[in-house]
């Protein structure tokens, strides 16, 4: 028996080293992201849709200049309230590369609701030439990739301010509370009425971090609504399944004493 405990022992700090190096590092240079209410947590969240359309002016006019949402098309945009003449609006707005024609040669023509949202630069080394070799990464899967997810894009949004005294930040370079390292290569992108909301919503630099966040959730997983229906219903279903069965059951075993 005791030949076989030492290879075991063995195996059982491999599969916890592996765990423990598996979880990731950068807690230990950037503080947690505080925790945030979002609208569409728990069993019955749903976006708010005030705070979607808000949030894609924002990314619009803001984050679009450095950052794509390549995975999501303008069409999608009915989804969160905006009707198919705003989507044509907003779509015609840009202009897409579309070809060959019948001479074999690439076009310009304006956006229709079925293209995807056009990146700002063609390719990564474009993206980074302009950016000071950083790359902004595409914020289409950005709520989820990260680990603290929304909470975390909000905290960085929001986490820009005055480098504490005996820290130096390379030119280029900006100090943030809730980036690995504390160093970012994205400069503050929001400032307080950095956009005029329609709604006359006040656009404080909070406001417009809490709703472009809400539209890069979104963005990430725009069947989160249905996958919680589809999950009350489960469970409700389940419920009633158990009852049927813990009534069959008593009728079945009825005359057994
Ligand atoms: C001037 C260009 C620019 C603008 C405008 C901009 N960003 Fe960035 N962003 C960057 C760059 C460059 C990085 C990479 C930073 C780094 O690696 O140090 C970045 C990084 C990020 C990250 C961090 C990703 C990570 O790896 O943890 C998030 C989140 C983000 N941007 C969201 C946004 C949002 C939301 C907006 C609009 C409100 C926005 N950005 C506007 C250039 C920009």
């Amino acid at each position: 028996m005791r030949a076989f405990k030492a290879p075991l022992a063995a195996c059982a700090a491999a599969v916890a080293l592996s765990l423990a190096t598996a979880l990731p590092a950068s807690a230990a240079d950037a503080p947690e992201a505080p925790k945030q209410h979002w609208s569409f947590q728990g069993l019955f969240g749903a976006f708010d849709r005030p705070s979607l359309q808000r949030g894609f002016v924002v990314y619009k006019e803001v984050c679009a200049v450095c950052h794509g949402l390549r995975l999501v098309a303008y069409r999608n945009l009915t989804e969160i309230g905006f009707s198919e003449d705003d989507v044509k609006a907003i779509a015609a707005t840009v202009d897409v590369e579309d070809g060959p024609n019948d001479e074999g040669e690439m076009f310009e023509r304006p956006g229709k609701p079925s293209d995807r949202f056009k990146s700002p630069f063609a390719n990564d080394e474009e993206a980074r030439s302009a950016n000071n070799g950083a790359l902004p990464p595409d914020l289409s899967l950005m709520t989820k990739a990260t680990l603290g997810g929304t909470d975390y894009v909000y905290a960085v949004l929001t986490g820009y301010a005055e480098t504490p005294s005996g820290m130096n930040v390379p030119e280029g370079m900006s100090y943030n509370k809730h980036f690995a390292g504390n160093m970012i290569a994205m400069p503050p992108p929001l400032s307080e009425d950095g956009v005029e909301y329609a709604d006359k919503t006040k656009a404080t630099v909070a406001q417009q971090a809490r709703d472009v966040t809400t539209f890069l959730a979104w963005a990430a997983e725009p069947e989160l609504e249905e996958r919680k229906r589809m999950g009350i219903k489960v469970i409700l279903f389940l419920l009633l399944l158990t009852g049927l069965l813990y009534v069959a059951k008593r009728r079945i075993w009825s005359d057994v004493h």
